[in-house]
Parts: C-alpha cells; structure tokens; sequence
C-alpha cells in the first residue's frame, strides 16, 4: 500500500512505520493519523509480524498535532466530529507491542502518540513536552493522563504548566522512556528490539501487554487477579508446552502462536 504521510515497510517480523513530514517536523494531521490506522491494522494481521515500531526522523518524531489545521475549529466541529477520538487512539487496541522510536521533538501530540506505544526509546537528542498552554489549550490526546502516570504528579504538572521540554536523559531518569541509543542509530536498534520481542511466543507477547496495560487501569489486588488468570489461562496452550519441554531439553523453543 501506499502513503502519502508515512512509510510503512517490513524489516523481517518487524513492521515499521515512519511519520513522513519533514517539512512540517512531523505535525500530526488527520491524514497522517488515518494512515497510521491503517498500517497498524495491516501489520496487526500480518501473521508474520510480532511487533511494531513507530518513528519519525531525526529531527522529529512528531512536533503536536498539525496546529494549521485544527486552528478554526470550532468546539461543536470538535466535538461532533469526535476529533482525537475518530482516529488517534488506533494504536492504543493494537494487540501486537508497538515500541516508540523517538528522536527530535515529540511535544504535544507528538508525545501523546509515543505514550500510546507500549514503550518509548529514545535517541539521545530527543525533547518530549506538552507545550499545549502555549497556544492556549491543554493535552488533548491523553497527556496529562499518561504522563503523569509515567513520571508522577510535580514533574507532570510542571511539564504541562510551564510547556518545557524534557530531554532524553531526564525522560529516562523519570521512567518516560526505557533506553537511550545516539539518534543516527535509534532506528536501527529498535527494529532489533522489536525484532527480539517478536520471535517470542506471539500469544504470551500480547498477554504482557495487556496485564501491564491492567497496571494502570485497576487496583493492586484487580490487577494481580488479572494477571493471576492470564497466567493460568497460558498453561493451556502449545507455546508454553514447548518453551517449558526447549528448557528442559537445552534448546530453542520453537513458537507456533497456538
Ligand atoms: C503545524 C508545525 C508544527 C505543528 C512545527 N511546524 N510544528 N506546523 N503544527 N505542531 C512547522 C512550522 O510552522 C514550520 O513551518 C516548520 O514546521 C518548522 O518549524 P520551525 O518552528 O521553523 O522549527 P524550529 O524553529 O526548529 O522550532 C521547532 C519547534 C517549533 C520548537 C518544535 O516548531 C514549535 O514550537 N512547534 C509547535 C510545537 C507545539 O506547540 N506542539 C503542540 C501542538 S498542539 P514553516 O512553513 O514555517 O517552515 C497539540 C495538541 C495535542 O499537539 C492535543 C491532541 C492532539
């Protein structure tokens, strides 16, 4: 298939997206939010595929939402039209892990995106900010929800106040993000990530996602109970047969998914 605003291809069992405008520093537009839909539902179906990775540039992951195009609206064209609702939140049902590869700016929407993802690398020259009372207007796309989740109420409401940016380092010092690589590698390394996660167990990846999703979602007890079946439920299939039977026979497990 082809974009007209990102790049999608397949790097083994990896499948890559890539936010494609660099003129605009990746500003997310409607059309780049259908397409990203899009890819994910493609590479969600792909059997072959067992993670994901969203990325940018160098320069930007993505800089917010596309401020030219959202600058009219109106609250009612807002809300009738169920803006970031309609089409932003695609990846958050994504049942294959989708990692996000930051480097540059990921501010406003931006950084909303990658907290969407299972989880952020960042390249060392990235900034993540919710600059949003800059123009006005606050997170929109679950920022003041997710970010204060990851790095906790004073570092959030300092972020969202003041509309600074967070460098790498300090990301990965408050848990924003899981690892560092210098930008002009970042790619690369995350498909290799991505590429570790997906010759796992298909079925048990997509239950860690879930059962640490339920970390932020429920109570200890509701969540260690969830996680207790999900647990349960995995003695009743092949893959844990098999990776038990590869452990104790000294060898590779050979995963079927089933
Ligand atoms: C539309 C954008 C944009 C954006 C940058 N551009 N960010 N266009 N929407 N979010 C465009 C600029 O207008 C400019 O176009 C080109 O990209 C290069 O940007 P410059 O500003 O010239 O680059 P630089 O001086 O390096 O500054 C980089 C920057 C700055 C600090 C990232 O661009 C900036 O502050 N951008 C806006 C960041 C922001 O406020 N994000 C939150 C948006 S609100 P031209 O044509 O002039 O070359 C949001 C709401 C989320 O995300 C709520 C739910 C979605």
């Amino acid at each position: 298939m082809t974009y007209e605003y990102i790049i999608a291809e397949t790097r083994q069992n990896v499948g890559l997206i890539q936010i494609n405008r660099p003129k605009v520093l990746n500003a997310l537009s409607s059309g780049v939010m259908d397409e990203l839909g899009v890819a994910i539902d493609s590479f969600e179906s792909e059997s072959s595929i067992g993670a994901i990775v969203i990325t940018g540039n160098e320069k930007s992951f993505a800089a917010g939402a596309d401020i030219s195009q959202m600058k009219d609206n109106t609250f009612a064209e807002a809300f009738m039209g169920n803006f970031i609702t309609s089409n932003w939140e695609r990846v958050t049902v994504c049942r294959k892990p989708v990692i996000a590869a930051v480097a540059g700016f990921a501010l406003g929407g931006g950084c909303e995106l990658a907290m969407m993802c299972d989880f952020i690398v960042a390249g060392d020259n990235a900034k993540f900010g919710q600059p949003e009372i800059n123009l006005g207007i606050i997170p929109g796309a679950g920022g003041s929800q997710r970010l204060t989740r990851a790095v906790g109420k004073s570092k959030s409401m300092d972020m969202c106040l003041t509309g600074r940016m967070m460098d790498a380092e300090e990301a990965e010092r408050s848990g924003l993000v899981s690892r560092i690589y210098p930008a002009a590698e970042l790619v690369d390394k995350v498909v290799e990530i991505a590429q570790e996660i997906a010759e796992k167990s298909q079925i048990a990846a997509s239950m860690v996602t879930e059962v640490v999703d339920r970390a932020y979602e429920s109570t200890l007890t509701e969540g260690v109970l969830f996680e207790r079946r999900a647990f349960h439920a995995l003695f009743a299939t092949e893959d844990q047969k098999e990776g038990m039977a590869a452990f104790v026979e000294k060898r590779k497990a050979n995963w079927k998914n089933r």
